[in-house]
């Protein structure tokens, strides 16, 4: 059944090619939050059928252990997702991801597609969650659109190969390129109230590097990143949970806030530094990211 999206937070999301069945049947050996089964980029162009009925297997036969499930579908302009959702939604998964989302039309399309599956099926509305994938220049420009399209939409997930490819950036491992992007894409998920997933860092032989990037998308505000094998799960797991430090200095602020509030003093001095309201925000959503289970806890 469908999670609330305040009480369910995914760290770690790791794509697994939809026609790999070897690689889809180890999913519930991996430490991960979210398992995607990808029917689009990770599936070759001759390869689009094959994943459809692999995945469709994979969802019947295997046992992901808690993990949620979600589908990569195909762009729409290519008219494989009504096949796509048709083949997979009896098996349940937990949801769907539209990549390259462009427009509010993009995402009312699949989730007209959803609706349908789910009354045919007897489902509650709403019982198959929705990600949208931010990728394209227009995907970025839009993004208040997508953001609101449906209240199936529970997270965004920023894409920045595409990106690159679509606005003629060169990737480079700073990744300022794509910076006003992917600043924009968390910016419009907090205002919506859904998760944002940060970028697939492509050289997964190197886990400091890894780490780096994805402590600078936890600092920019993503709940999450994107992964692509399954030795980077384990560091974007620890880099998004908030670490005993973290949640014992969060404490320690909102004591010492409430204490000053109630002599009457808004801003104060703590460990050296002026605290005020902002902090306080900040370091309440540390505390309620503890108590929020993870799918495979
Ligand atoms: N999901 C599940 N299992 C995976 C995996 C993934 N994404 N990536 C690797 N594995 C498995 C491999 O099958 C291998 O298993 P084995 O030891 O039993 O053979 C093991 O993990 C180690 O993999 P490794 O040999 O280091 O990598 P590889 O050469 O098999 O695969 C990639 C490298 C990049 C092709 C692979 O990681 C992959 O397919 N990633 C996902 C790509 C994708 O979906 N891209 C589109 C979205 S961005
Ligand atoms: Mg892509």
């Amino acid at each position: 059944m469908a999670l609330q999206n305040n009480n369910f937070t995914r760290r770690s999301l790791l794509f697994m090619p939809g026609d790999s069945m070897k690689k889809i049947q180890k999913a519930a050996g991996w430490e991960v939050d979210t398992v995607i089964l990808d029917l689009e980029d990770g599936a070759a162009q001759n390869r689009k059928v094959a994943a459809r009925t692999t995945v469709s297997e994979a969802l019947q036969t295997l046992n992901f252990g808690g993990r949620e499930r979600l589908v990569r579908l195909n762009h729409l302009n290519t008219g494989l997702p009504r096949a796509e959702i048709e083949a997979t939604a009896a098996w349940r998964p937990d949801g769907y991801i539209v990549p390259k989302a462009e427009d509010a039309a993009d995402l009312h399309a699949v989730d007209q597609l959803l609706a349908i599956a789910e009354q045919q099926l007897g489902l509650p509305d709403g019982a198959f969650r929705l990600f949208a994938m931010i990728e394209t220049a227009l995907g970025v420009m839009n993004l208040r659109e997508i953001a609101r399209a449906t209240p199936r939409l529970e997270g965004l997930i920023f894409g920045a190969e595409d990106l690159a490819g679509d606005i003629g950036a060169v990737r480079t491992r700073a990744a300022w390129e794509v910076f006003y992007a992917r600043s924009a894409v968390v910016t419009a998920a907090a205002a919506y109230h859904l998760q944002a997933f940060d970028m697939v860092f492509t050289d997964f032989h190197d886990a400091p590097g890894l780490e780096t990037e994805s402590r600078f998308a936890r600092q920019l505000g993503y709940t999450g990143k994107s992964c692509i094998h399954p030795n980077q799960t384990p560091v974007v797991n620890a880099v998004f949970s908030p670490s005993a430090e973290e949640i014992d200095r969060a404490q320690r602020l909102i004591a010492a806030f409430e204490a000053q509030q109630a002599a009457g003093a808004g801003a104060f001095t703590f460990e050296g530094k002026m605290v005020d309201m902002p902090m306080l925000v900040a370091a309440r959503k540390v505390i309620a990211r503890v108590g929020r289970r993870t799918p495979v806890e």
